[in-house]
């Protein structure tokens, strides 16, 4: 089966799906080559993630990887968000096929990306090489960040 019983049951049944209005971060990214784009919005507290939803517009795979990243974040601090490699979201997931792996870095971008939003929001100091990465890759025309295996 291409697909494992992981990614059916989170792209059928996606959890945290959906928008929050007064997101203290918003992360949006995309990818150019497949037109798809995923935006994660958190709410924090305390450096917190208290609460996470996400909206994509794309493939099957993207929505399942949005879904699991969100569930793997929620009530984490910000700092481990941004460990969440794209690597771990496919290993959740219980793999996904090569050709769909870059959908996994769409995941793992939009989480750091909202939580650079909210840094920059919030005065936070942080490491900008916290998030460069797959800036200077034109390997798969992505473009912001992140080369932890984009699979293309
Ligand atoms: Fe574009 Fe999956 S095909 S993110």
């Amino acid at each position: 089966m291409l697909y494992s019983d992981q990614v059916m049951d989170h792209f059928l049944h996606p959890r945290n799906a959906g928008v929050i209005e007064d997101a203290d971060g918003v992360g949006e990214v995309g990818n150019a080559k497949c037109g798809d784009i995923m935006k994660v919005y958190l709410k924090v507290k305390d450096g917190i993630i208290d609460d996470v939803k996400f909206s994509t517009f794309g493939c099957g795979s993207a929505i399942a990887t949005s879904s699991i990243a969100t569930e793997m974040i929620k009530g984490k601090p910000l700092e481990e968000a941004l460990r969440l490699s794209n690597k771990a979201v496919v290993e959740a997931l219980g793999g996904l096929p090569a050709y769909k792996l870059h959908c996994s870095v769409l995941a793992e971008e939009a989480v750091k990306a909202a939580v650079k939003d909210y840094y920059d929001r919030h005065g936070v100091a942080y490491d900008p090489h916290l998030f460069s990465g797959c800036a200077d890759c034109e390997h798969c025309g992505y473009g912001s960040g992140g080369n932890s295996g984009c699979g293309q």
